[in-house]
C-alpha cells in the first residue's frame, strides 16, 4: 500500500524544513554501493530523531541496529561536543560502512560503534553498569523487540526518552495471525506495554517515502 503522493510531501517538507543534507546524501550513496539494504530513516525522520534528542538534551544516547550510520549521524548531530552515541549492529560489514560514514560528515568522534548481537552487548553494558543513556532509539531485528525494551529499561534512568522504529508496518501490526516474525515481535512489544508500570507510551504512524509505518515514543517513569 502506497500513494505517490507521500513521497511527494516528503519531498516538500525537506524542501521547506531541511534542505538538501551532502554528508547524508553520501552515506546512502555508498551504502548503496557496498549492497547494504536501503532501509535507513528518512531524511525527515533522521531531523525528528534529531531535534528529539536534542530537544531532551540528551548527553548518551543508544541506538541499537546502525546499518551505514544514516540514523546516527542524525543522532550524532544531537549531542554537544562531550556527548557520546553508543551504536549496535551485528554486521561487521556494515559498521565498517557506518564508521566511514560518520566520520565523513564529522561526528565519528563522538561515535562508538559496537559490533555483534545487540542483545549479547546490552547484556555486557548491564553487567558493566554502563552510565545511563538519556535518549535510545531502537531499530534492529523487530523479533528482538520485548528483549531491547528490557534492556533499554535497565539501561535508563527516570525520563530517558525511547523510540522505536517500524511499529505500523503498513497496517500489519494488528493482524494477531501474521506469520511474519518482525510483526510477532513487535506485537509483543506492545504486550509488554500494555499497563507497565515503567513506561508510558504512545505510537504515531507514518506516511511517506517509507510508505506506512510508524515510531513507538515512550518515557521511563
Ligand atoms: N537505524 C538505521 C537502520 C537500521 S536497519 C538507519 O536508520 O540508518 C537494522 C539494522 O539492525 C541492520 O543493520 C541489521 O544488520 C541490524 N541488526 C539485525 N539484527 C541485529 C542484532 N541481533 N544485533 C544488532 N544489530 C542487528
Ligand atoms: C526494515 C527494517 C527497518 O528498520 C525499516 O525501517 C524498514 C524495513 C526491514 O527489515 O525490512
Ligand atoms: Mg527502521
Amino acid at each position: 500500500m502506497s500513494d505517490p503522493a507521500w513521497s511527494a510531501v516528503d519531498d516538500y517538507i525537506v524542501d521547506k524544513l531541511i534542505g538538501e543534507d551532502a554528508a547524508l546524501e553520501t552515506a546512502l550513496a555508498n551504502n548503496r554501493r557496498a549492497g547494504l539494504p536501503p532501509i535507513d530513516v528518512s531524511l525527515a525522520q533522521g531531523k525528528m530523531l534529531q531535534l528529539l534528542a536534542r530537544g531532551v538534551g540528551a548527553k548518551r544516547i543508544l541506538e541499537i541496529g546502525t546499518l551505514g550510520g544514516y540514523s546516527s549521524i542524525c543522532l550524532a548531530r544531537a549531542l554537544d561536543e562531550d556527548g557520546v552515541l553508543v551504536t549496535l549492529e551485528l554486521e561487521g560489514d556494515y559498521a565498517a560502512v557506518a564508521r566511514g560514514n560518520l566520520d565523513h560528515a564529522g561526528v565519528g568522534h563522538r561515535v562508538d560503534i559496537r559490533v555483534g548481537p545487540a542483545c549479547d552487548t546490552l547484556a555486557g553494558m548491564c553487567v558493566e553498569a554502563e552510565t545511563a543513556f538519556d535518549f535510545v532509539f531502537i531499530d534492529a531485528d523487530k523479533d528482538n523487540y520485548p528483549a531491547y525494551l528490557d534492556y533499554a529499561i535497565r539501561l535508563s534512568r527516570p525520563g530517558t526518552m525511547l523510540i522505536f522504529d517500524n511499529v505500523v508496518r503498513a497496517g500489519e501490526v494488528i493482524d494477531p495471525r501474521s506469520g511474519d516474525p518482525k510483526v510477532a515481535g513487535t506485537r509483543a512489544l506492545y504486550d509488554a506495554l500494555q499497563d507497565n508500570p515503567r513506561i508510558d507510551a504512545t505510537a504515531m504512524q507514518t506516511v511517506g517515502s517509507k510508505k506506512w509505518d510508524g515510531f513507538l515514543l515512550a518515557l521511563v517513569r
